[in-house]
């Protein structure tokens, strides 16, 4: 028996914002963004649009896209840096919202990596407790949780969600065929380079990042993770149709590929769309590359991800 993804939904804010609109408020460029990141626009929250909703939001989409009536739904695990409260979580809204009475639900936080973790996660559960539908949901709102009198963050990051329907499939090749994890806390030397300084009180704080570290770490981590999931399952970048990675920045992907001879042409990338959007990132790019009908049913793919923590991993997905 494997976990299979059986749908794929994305939502999106409604709001876009250029590159060349942050430009007009900000001491940046278009053309310093572009050429640092692969962005060119993002998607931005209203004030009253939380994590929550955009969970809400995507379920629904999701729902409505297969046959599934809310109350077989089992589980719902969200995977969120941004919750709306620190409690109760962005998971226990959704369920209440889309009328899913009979799932138990829960957030996880691994930060950007948190699909490839909060996948690894519903997969160990509809194995172990015999579930039938666990909905993952990754839903972000980073924009609400930057400076944005800081140029070397805020024109990063994006928010938005994706979902994937996870039901259980007998012996057609399809599923989670492996994951990989891993995490590297040592606090000084970690958060330092990027981390969330909001504090119990009330105060949202803001995001920091030492960008040329956490770049370095990106293409070191996630090179090593892919390596290691190919090896440990007998398999090569032939074997992989599509690789699916956080979308942080173009430069971090173009980069791994050229130090690891991995190849480019097999990378899904969509920075140029949405920006970092944390967790949210690989089912959006999911989400898009399966509409315009580049990934099909029966695609082997691999996604990789890194983010605070350090927490980083990988997962190969038959689709
Ligand atoms: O999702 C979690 C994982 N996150 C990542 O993987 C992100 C990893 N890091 C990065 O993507 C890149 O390091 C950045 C895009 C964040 C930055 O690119 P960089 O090439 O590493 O630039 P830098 O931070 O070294 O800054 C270079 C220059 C600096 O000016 P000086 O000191 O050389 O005069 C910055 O002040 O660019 C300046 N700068 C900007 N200029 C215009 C920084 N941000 C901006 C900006 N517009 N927005």
């Amino acid at each position: 028996m494997r976990t299979v993804i059986s749908s794929v939904a994305s939502h999106l804010p409604q709001k876009i914002v250029t590159n060349h609109d942050i430009a007009q408020t900000l001491d940046t460029s278009h053309e310093w963004i572009f050429s640092r990141t692969g962005i060119e626009q993002r998607r931005i929250s209203g004030d009253d649009e939380l994590a929550s909703d955009l969970g809400i939001a995507v379920a629904q989409k999701l729902i409505s896209q297969t046959s599934l009536n809310p109350k077989e739904i089992d589980a719902i695990v969200v995977s969120t840096t941004t919750a709306d409260r620190r409690f109760p979580s962005c998971a226990c809204r959704i369920q209440g919202a889309i009328g899913a009475s009979n799932a138990f639900a829960f957030d996880i936080n691994a930060a950007c990596a948190g699909f490839i973790y909060g996948l690894s996660v519903a997969d160990s559960m509809m194995q172990s407790m015999n579930l039938k539908n666990i909905l993952l949901i990754a839903a972000e709102t980073l924009t609400k949780f930057v400076d944005w009198t800081d140029r070397a963050t805020c024109v990063l990051f994006g928010d938005g969600a994706g979902a994937i329907l996870l039901q259980r499939a007998d012996g057609d090749g399809r599923g989670v065929i492996s994951t990989k994890l891993y995490a590297n806390g040592e606090a000084e030397k970690y958060n330092s380079i990027l981390s969330h300084n909001g504090s119990q009180n009330g105060n949202r704080g803001y995001t920091t990042m030492a960008g040329r570290a956490v770049f370095k770490y990106a293409i070191e981590y996630m090179a090593s993770s892919i390596i290691a999931i190919l090896s440990e399952n007998g398999m090569t970048f032939d074997d992989i149709d599509w690789l699916i990675p956080h979308q942080a920045n173009k430069r971090i992907l173009e980069a791994m590929c050229k130090m690891k001879d991995f190849p480019i042409e097999k990378v899904v990338i969509t920075t140029q769309l949405h920006a970092n959007t944390s967790s949210a990132s690989i089912p959006l790019a999911l989400k898009d590359m399966i509409d315009c009908g580049k990934i099909k049913p029966g695609d082997t793919l691999l996604f990789t991800a890194l983010g605070a923590g350090l927490v980083w991993g990988s997962s190969i997905v038959r689709l």
